[in-house]
């Protein structure tokens, strides 16, 4: 396993003198560097899959090769394709795809820092993006620069409401690209599939990490490696909870229509149980061989929940358990859209459920509270009404999110309206020690 030194002369280091240079790498295709979007060319560190899957666009003739830039659009590839090309790629080519899959990336600072925002999916109508959306983006450009944050995990719903269609579809310039502006937003933006991704072409989505340089979804589930303060290790495990569970509703590589018409149904089920179970044994094999300081798992829907949707049987059910067994820290997830704060212990584990939902729209239900352990919610924003539910779930309202900053001895977590207004805060500890909340 290799990890990537700030001053490698292979990489790109940041203005800032961070030492991330993770940051400037594009992410899919293995040691290929971009000179600007989508111009790729090929650095030492390229190896099997994915330097046939670069190359293709960096070496051949002009006239033989399709660029992304210059598709019209990408087939779309079924699940079970990606799925696939998912496993040759964790076999074949592991440590090659920057901060992911093993190829651990150095923060030479001592602690590391990033935000959590889920459902940040703007409007499929003009103006593209909700006035949360665009609140919380000014907010988290500004705290980030502040802060000098390290990177972005994305908690799925990318796209409302029906994903994109293929990898020039506008809306990656409408409702992210033109909205999230900024030093810190240009760092690494981690990307996992929600419901309403998976309604259109969602391997567009994954196409889209080689067109830009900060959108990171090398396939539909990865790890994200990091290292800090010298020793300090923290693995996140990113995965497809609609592959695992199913979807809302029966439709993919769908248009508004499809999603108007299609009945709703709690996932409960995979559409395919043998491709879920690829991936339900690739998750316990990432928690059985991790040693990292601090263990992440992180999907779109939840595992508990008191707003909208509620709980997550399938998950509750089976990932639950194993979030104890390898004493995880924290379970990250979207889908409701509030900000959450949940925490169970069960044999001498704690597990912190976090959830981060409002970055384009909030949701003050609190329909499901009765669905929860008891005793084990510490917090929830926004709270209210039906009525002023139902404008604050088109985006107007301002939105939340959530900040962690990991020290060698400690994890914050704090917990923040779009505004920017500190509401609530909690610490964790590095694993199998429990969390305190403060
Ligand atoms: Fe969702």
């Amino acid at each position: 396993m290799r990890a990537c030194e700030p001053n490698d002369s292979h990489l790109n280091n940041t203005a800032d003198g961070t030492g991330n240079s993770c940051a400037e790498r594009t992410p899919l295709c293995a040691g290929i560097k971009k000179s600007r979007l989508g111009r790729a060319r090929p650095s030492r560190h390229v190896s099997t899959y994915k330097t046939a899957l670069c190359d293709r666009n960096a070496n051949s003739p002009a006239s033989h090769r399709r660029p992304l830039e210059n598709m019209k659009s990408v087939a779309p590839i079924p699940v079970f394709v990606l799925l696939l090309l998912n496993c040759l790629t964790f076999d074949a080519v592991e440590g090659s795809i920057q901060c992911t899959n093993g190829d651990v990336c150095k923060i030479d600072e001592d602690t590391m820092r990033f935000f959590i925002l889920g459902d940040f999916g703007g409007l499929p109508v003009w103006p593209y993006v909700s006035w949360a959306q665009t609140t919380v983006a000014k907010t988290i450009s500004q705290l980030g620069d502040d802060k000098r944050t390290h990177f972005q995990l994305g908690l799925g719903d990318n796209m409302y409401y029906v994903g994109v269609t293929d990898v020039n579809d506008r809306r990656f310039k409408q409702s992210f690209e033109e909205v999230y502006q900024g030093d810190s937003m240009n760092k690494p933006w981690y990307i996992i599939a929600g419901n309403h991704d998976h309604y259109g072409n969602i391997s567009a989505q994954v196409a889209y990490s080689q067109v830009s340089k900060r959108w990171v979804f090398p396939s539909l589930y990865y790890t994200v490696n990091y290292q800090f303060a010298q020793q300090t290790k923290v693995d996140f495990i990113m995965i497809d909870t609609i592959v695992l569970c199913g979807n809302t509703k029966d439709i993919s590589n769908g248009d508004f229509v499809d999603v108007l018409l299609a009945g709703e149904q709690e996932p409960d089920k995979p559409k395919d149980p043998a491709v879920a179970e690829v991936q339900w044994k690739w998750i316990e094999r990432q928690l059985q061989q991790s040693k990292a300081d601090y263990l992440f798992v992180v999907g779109h829907y939840p595992i508990y929940s008191i707003s909208q949707h509620g709980p997550t049987a399938c998950l509750v059910n089976r990932l639950k358990p194993l979030l104890h067994k390898y004493h995880v820290n924290a379970y990250m997830a979207g889908h409701d859209h509030s900000i959450q704060h949940i925490s169970t212990s069960e044999n001498g584990a704690t597990v912190e459920y976090l959830v981060s939902g409002a970055a384009s729209r909030t949701d003050r239900s609190t329909k499901n509270m009765d669905k929860i352990p008891s005793g084990s919610l510490k917090f929830h924003y926004p709270s209210g009404g039906w009525f002023r539910s139902m404008f604050s779930q088109l985006g107007f309202s301002n939105g939340a999110f959530i900040s962690a900053e990991l020290s060698s001895s400690a994890g914050q977590f704090n917990f923040y309206d779009g505004q920017g207004d500190l509401k609530y805060g909690f610490r964790t500890l590095p694993r199998t020690k429990s969390a305190t909340i403060i």
